[in-house]
């Protein structure tokens, strides 16, 4: 546990020391909080960073805390994430920081621009994630990999003494989705084999190592070996490489093959764009937006629901209901719904809304500030500072969500059992304002189609539910371990952790879920 919070607070530090504009209050030891953080005696008390600063969030008076030392305001106060993200959008941007740190892997793709570059590739991006053809794609493309892929895997480990990690099927699951809808191509990462992907390991180091970069003691080291092509930067160039190469074999296969009809992003932008470069960019933002969150979502929402029977039995009597609303063909598997029976599901878009509520894929996500500003909460905003909304501390806090703000509670999105949304600054999970995220409603397709697949099948319990998950570090919210599971007897036997529990995985097969919860120790 201390090692990864050093980690974490390491990580942060490096932001420090990285920013070239973040002079406020350096080395103001005098504050406890920076005490804390510099000493990391915040690990005594909690497993996760995100953990203490909720805590800290929780505490403050106006919703927003300033970690000195980091140049860092974060904020868990709608008003403010609406501010930044909404009324004061210019002045809240990427900034120079992230932008040299990912700089080699993303290039100029959407995630790491700012102004006209980033306005032409999200209104692009906005018309092909925005058409009904293209999510009606989409939608073939998931289904497809769960009933040819993902439900084979599950059924071939259930009862088999043979050990899975959910989270990695999960993240071999969206990567397949990811580069299908991106490239149309099928790396195949889910078949049975669970073959070793190339591209994938090769995307996942240059992703790893990205992130890894604000850990070195001091920018300068990874700038000299990147220079001087050594250690980690010379793995991270050589993992680019291929990144490259496999884009650019996509490319030009593409320009080969024709373009004109075909539903993949690349496709679309290829219409418009020459340079292979900036088309290679644009593709590999496309696959780090869609991956990693996508399972992470996943991940998050059946850990949530092994401990929530109740929300399990109701989502199934939901989609018991919505399918005996049509009548099938004799050829019909009643455990598949349609683009428009999922629509009708409210109770489970309730429930995977609150499960991202509770573990938000982006934990954090930080601008900079371009100007001296104030927030709504009188918080004073020196430039350059950065500024930091947290989902993950906001999904916790009292004056958002109420006293039940800890619960998993889909009841609280509906009214009369219809969802209703909330605002998305109180709610910032895919982002809000003029970024928002624009793969959401693909991502929650994706997610759902998971989610009935696997609980109109499997019952899966954790025995011990009240161990809450640590967080490696990253990008994007990853549970330190995975979560494995490995198939006993019609049952899968997951080790979180470190620790074992029995996921109990038992096909229905007469409409009776039997459950039994047994821990091995
Ligand atoms: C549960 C799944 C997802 C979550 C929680 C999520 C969350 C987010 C967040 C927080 C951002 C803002 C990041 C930043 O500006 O630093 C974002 C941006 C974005 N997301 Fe997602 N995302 C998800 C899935 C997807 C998928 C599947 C796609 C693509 C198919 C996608 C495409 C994008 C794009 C293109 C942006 C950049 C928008 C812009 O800068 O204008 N996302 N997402």
């Amino acid at each position: 546990m201390k090692t990864q919070a050093n980690e974490q607070s390491s990580m942060e530090a490096q932001l420090v020391r990285d920013s070239e504009q973040e002079e406020d209050g350096m080395g103001d030891t005098e504050c406890e909080i920076c005490k804390a953080f510099l000493t990391s005696s915040w690990t005594k008390d909690f497993d996760n960073l995100c953990d203490w600063y909720t805590h800290l969030l929780k505490k403050s008076s106006t919703g927003s805390i300033h970690i000195h030392v980091l140049g860092n305001i974060v904020t868990a106060d709608p008003g403010n994430v609406e501010h930044i993200l909404r009324t004061r959008f210019e002045n809240y941007r990427k900034g120079k920081l992230f932008s040299v740190l990912l700089g080699d892997l993303l290039g100029k793709g959407i995630f790491n621009v700012d102004g006209d570059l980033w306005k032409f590739q999200r209104k692009m991006a906005s018309l092909q994630l925005g058409s009904i053809s293209v999510r009606m794609h989409a939608f073939d493309v998931v289904e497809s990999e769960v009933r040819t892929r993902l439900i084979p895997l599950l059924l071939s480990v259930s009862g088999k003494q043979r050990v899975l990690d959910l989270q990695d099927v999960f993240r071999r699951f969206s990567f397949d989705n990811i580069c299908k809808f991106s490239f149309g191509f099928d790396p195949g990462c889910l078949e049975l084999s669970l073959p070793v992907s190339e591209f994938a390991e090769a995307f996942d180091l240059a992703s790893k190592l990205t992130a890894q970069r604000v850990l070195a003691p001091s920018s300068l080291i990874w700038k000299a070996k990147r220079v001087l092509n050594l250690g980690s930067e010379k793995e991270l160039k050589q993992a680019i490489k291929m990144v490259d190469e496999f884009a650019q074999r996509m490319i030009k296969q593409r320009r080969e093959m024709g373009f004109s009809d075909t539903h993949d992003l690349l496709s679309r932008f290829m219409g418009t764009i020459d340079d292979d470069k900036y088309l290679r960019d644009i593709v590999v933002s496309f696959l780090l937006a869609g991956r990693d969150t996508v399972a992470s979502g996943l991940t998050g929402f059946f850990l949530l629901l092994s401990r929530h029977p109740k929300v399990e039995s109701a989502i199934r009597e939901e989609l018991e209901r919505v399918l005996s609303a049509t009548s099938p063909s004799p050829t019909d598997d009643r455990r598949f719904v349609s683009f428009d029976q999922m629509r009708e599901m409210h109770y489970l878009h309730a429930a995977l809304c609150e499960s991202l509520r509770l573990f938000p894929p982006v934990q954090h996500d930080s601008k900079s500030a371009q100007d001296d500003d104030v927030l709504p909460d009188h918080t004073f905003v020196r430039k350059g500072t950065r500024v930091t909304y947290h989902p993950y501390a906001m999904g916790r806090m009292e004056r958002i969500w109420g006293s039940d703000c800890l619960e998993f509670n889909p009841d609280r999105w509906l009214k009369n059992g219809r969802y209703i949304p909330e605002s998305p600054y109180k709610y910032p999970v895919f982002q809000a304002g003029l970024r928002v995220c624009l793969g959401k409603e693909m991502a929650l397709v994706e997610m759902k189609c998971v989610i009935l697949a696997i609980i109109s099948r499997f019952n899966i319990r954790v025995v011990n539910p009240n161990q809450g998950p640590r967080f490696a570090p990253g990008l994007t919210a990853t549970v330190r371990g995975g979560v494995s599971v490995l198939g006993v007897k019609g049952y899968l036997l997951s080790l979180e952790n470190g620790k074992k529990f029995i996921m109990n995985l038992v096909e229905i097969l007469s409409g009776e879920a039997k459950v039994v919860d047994v821990e091995l120790g």
